[in-house]
């Protein structure tokens, strides 16, 4: 279902940057392809340099090229190209955001419901959000004005808390969009649906039959370049702080009444904040960290690399040749709710793993007929990427004259030959031109993920015990296991018949 877009204008600051270029644009184009952007809406990128808007068209055009590789619609390219203004906004010119509001003043050009994606460096979305509303730019009182915050909002509790004093001077919570690119993806947004469009999970979904739930998200990716960003973040605050705990939230959040933002967001806010607080007198068995050594990944084509450790890689850039920052993260946690009262959830990421792939796992209590010792626990696993697709592990009888069961796996795939395939930020995007931030975050999520981070990250400040070292390519270190409530319980290592065998 398609919702009704007011005409208006996209400002997107930062839009010479990495995001822009290989995601935002395009993202953008694809929607105006798809007949989702309304006749009426132009975009503004804003950047630091001064470039003429055919210049600006020559770059946008060379930003598809690369997405595109198969080409696109001349007639659409032309309509896009229309919409598309550039904006010098030099941090240098006292009077840059005056001239912003001059600029857009010109309502034959820019409908003036104005919707701002804020692609910038962290420490300048305060002073963006003072400035748009020291000149003006964000007064309601004849147009909607909303603000996109890319993530990370804030790096703590209290830098979160700080950076919402300063924008809640100019902005309702309703004008604020907390962007984490994970609520976009169809995948996640399917978890929802699962749950409740169909009758037969409910009565399973809590701790009368589930054992314990899995929340991986593994890379074989390194930190590459961004080495000064990840010796300054981890694994535990760039993936676990909001999407991976964002996606917890999803699995576990009772049904909301109906599904407008509120409703939705109000029980989020609600599982989040019932995360048990970690027991810091036994932290060791509740949380994990380690940092991956020299080894060899999978490429994309199913070949070996060689690649350097992550201290190697620090060392290289001029980092120092130590760090505690953990490239693995997994932590055990409960939420305390009658619905899940003594089930853990082990939430892991890893960078340099034997395999990329995000998912749900979870591992329902032995079946009340065993027919053999050890028989398999029934798994459903809610794949998120690369492939997006549901699994059911079962026993079913071995044909034959014995009375013998094995297991099997139903496989249902999520997607189908000819869906769309869309980026997580188009969708996102169009929510924010809707008006819809059922996909974003309300503050009390933000809060509520910082509050539990926060412990973690400090209980490691003070620990200077060296990190534990995998091998890049490898499965979970084992030491991890230390973290699981039962022997009997550990890793998933694929989404595959077996791959909870170890
Ligand atoms: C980003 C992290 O937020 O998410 C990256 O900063 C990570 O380190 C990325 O690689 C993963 O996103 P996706 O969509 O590729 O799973």
């Amino acid at each position: 279902m398609s919702k009704q877009i007011d005409p208006c204008t996209l400002v997107l600051f930062g839009a010479s940057g990495n995001l822009s270029r290989l995601k935002l644009i395009p993202g953008l184009f694809r929607l105006d392809a798809a007949g989702r952007l309304p006749d009426h809406m132009a975009i503004l990128s804003v950047g630091r340099g001064d470039v003429a808007r055919e210049d600006w068209h020559k770059e946008i055009k060379g930003m598809l090229d690369a997405k595109f590789k198969n080409g696109y619609d001349k007639q659409v390219f032309e309509r896009f190209l229309n919409r598309n203004h550039y904006h010098a906004n030099p941090p240098t010119d006292p009077n840059a955001f005056e001239k912003m509001r001059d600029r857009l003043s010109d309502e034959k050009v820019f409908p003036q419901n104005l919707a701002y994606f804020l692609s910038v460096r962290p420490t300048d979305f305060a002073p963006v959000v003072e400035q748009l509303s020291a000149v003006g730019l964000l007064d309601e009182s004849k147009y909607w004005r909303r603000v996109l915050i890319e993530k990370p909002f804030g790096t703590d509790l209290a830098s979160a808390q700080d950076l919402q004093s300063k924008i809640t001077k100019h902005l309702k919570e309703s004008q604020i969009y907390r962007i984490d690119h994970y609520l976009g993806k169809s995948a996640i947004q399917n978890i929802m649906l699962t749950r409740f469009t169909n009758a037969i999970f409910e009565p399973l979904w809590n701790n009368g039959h589930i054992d314990h739930v899995q929340i991986t998200n593994n890379e074989t990716l390194g930190v590459g370049e961004r080495t000064t960003f990840y010796e300054a973040t981890g694994a535990l605050r760039d993936m676990f702080q909001s999407h991976l705990l964002q996606t917890l939230a999803l699995v576990a959040m009772e049904k909301p009444k109906d599904l407008t933002p509120d409703s939705i967001r109000a029980e989020k806010i609600k599982v989040l904040e019932s995360i048990r607080p970690i027991d810091l007198e036994n932290f060791n068995k509740q949380v994990f960290r380690a940092q991956y050594a020299a080894g060899r990944v999978c490429v994309g084509d199913g070949h070996g690399e060689n690649v350097p450790g992550y201290l190697e890689e620090i060392k290289r850039d001029g980092l120092g040749d130590t760090s505690f920052t953990e490239t693995y993260a997994a932590v055990k946690l409960f939420i305390d709710s009658p619905r899940w009262k003594g089930v853990p959830f082990y939430v892991r990421t890893g960078k340099r793993m034997h395999e990329g792939n995000t998912a749900i796992a979870i591992r329902f209590k032995q079946s009340p007929l065993e027919l053999k010792q050890g028989q398999h626990h029934n798994w459903l696993i809610i794949n998120i990427q690369p492939r997006e697709c549901i699994k059911i592990e079962m026993e079913s009888k071995i044909p034959g004259l014995d009375i013998a069961t094995r297991t099997m796996s139903l496989d249902g795939a999520q997607r189908q030959q000819g869906d769309e395939t869309i980026d997580s930020y188009e969708t996102l995007m169009l929510n924010l031109m809707e008006g819809d931030p059922s996909q974003y975050l309300h503050i009390s999520e933000v809060e509520a993920q910082w509050r539990l981070v926060d412990q973690i990250v400090n209980a490691w400040a003070k620990d200077k015990t060296p990190l534990h070292q995998y091998r890049a390519g490898d499965r979970d270190p084992k030491e991890s296991s230390v973290i699981f409530e039962a022997e009997d319980q550990f890793w998933r290592y694929s989404i595959e018949l077996g791959g909870d065998a170890h």
